[in-house]
């Protein structure tokens, strides 16, 4: 049995979920919702490096079961080491989330080992820094994978488990080019525009089952991103080393579970950017288009 509605009847959840209480932000609600992570079973993909990794370790020490997967296996094990040694509860799967029959191995074998699930945070991502144009189908088609259907179909599976979760949830870790598409990340922009689409028709889908829908979009982190990148030919430079420290993205995250916030977006810029695109988007479009002009006006 759930104790998620102990101070709230689930119904007046689902009210507020729903949107019948609109007129409260997210820090209000926040305020009257509070998930308790000790002992929380949370399967988490994306755990080898960057903020995957970063939320593992904090989820750990606040006293959850982590399950943790990606294809790197050593390093999976190496950080399963280091938790245990300090008494703290972890499990690596080495799986391949664009691979159905690992998705399927990685939910059975945790809900195996904790005996359930209450939390699934998609993480696992991928990106190319180019422009559309001289990229490829096969570029195009592996980020969907890994960003869209990837974390698509791992809901799927999990909701039979989550349902008889505590407090479960569900968090999709976008990006803030989930709400503003960018040049040169364009397949990535449509992967996140994607998920958040998905998380949002989700959000009031599974209200039902009492799972909440969480979606972070965070702004540019200091992770191993940039090295994992399909391709890098964009021409502007991005200062990957000027981002934010993983720590401060997962350290968002733990915070958005605990306080059952719907969306939220991680990063000064990414807040700027996004407001930008909510009050001025024609200017926006200009202004993108006029920089990236000028990048190729020298060659063209
Ligand atoms: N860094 C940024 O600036 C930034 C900004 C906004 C949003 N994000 C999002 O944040 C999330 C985490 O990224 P990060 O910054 O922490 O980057 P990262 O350090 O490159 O981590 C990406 C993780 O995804 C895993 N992964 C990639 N392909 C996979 C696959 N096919 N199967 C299983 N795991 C796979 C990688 O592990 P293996 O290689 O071992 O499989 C790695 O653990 C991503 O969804 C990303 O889109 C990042």
């Amino acid at each position: 049995m759930r104790n998620w509605s102990k101070n709230q009847p689930g119904s007046l959840l689902n009210w507020v979920k729903l949107g019948g209480l609109s007129k409260l932000d997210n820090s209000t609600l926040g305020a009257i919702m509070r998930r308790d992570l000790h002992g929380r079973r949370i399967l988490i993909t994306g755990a080898s490096s960057g903020i995957g990794r970063c939320l593992a370790e904090q989820l750990a020490q606040l006293g959850a079961h982590v399950a943790m997967a990606a294809r790197s296996k050593d390093k999976l094990g190496e950080l399963e080491a280091s938790l245990k040694s300090r008494n703290l509860d972890a499990f690596a799967v080495a799986a391949d989330v664009t691979v159905e029959e690992d998705r399927r191995r990685l939910i059975e074998q945790t809900a195996q080992q904790f005996g359930g699930l209450d939390v699934l945070v998609n993480n696992a991502g991928v990106a190319s820094w180019a422009h559309f144009a001289h990229s490829t189908e096969s570029i195009l088609r592996h980020i969907m994978e890994v960003n869209f259907f990837a974390p698509a179909e791992l809901i799927r599976l999990a909701i039979p488990i989550l349902v008889e979760g505590e407090q479960p949830a569900i968090v999709n870790v976008g990006s803030m080019c989930g709400r503003r598409g960018m040049p040169a990340w364009s397949e990535y922009s449509a992967s996140k525009f994607a998920l958040s689409g998905l998380s949002e028709a989700l959000r009031a889908e599974l209200a039902r089952f009492d799972i909440d829908v969480l979606l972070v979009l965070p702004g540019l982190t200091r992770s191993e991103f940039s090295r994992h990148l399909l391709q890098s030919a964009g021409r502007l430079k991005i200062d990957f080393t000027a981002g934010m420290p993983p720590e401060q993205v997962a350290g968002h995250i733990v915070r958005v579970l605990q306080k059952n916030v719907t969306e939220s977006v991680v990063g000064r810029e990414a807040r700027w950017m996004l407001r930008c695109q909510r009050f001025f988007p024609r200017l926006l479009d200009r202004l993108i288009a006029r920089r990236v002009r000028k990048l190729y006006e020298s060659t063209e």
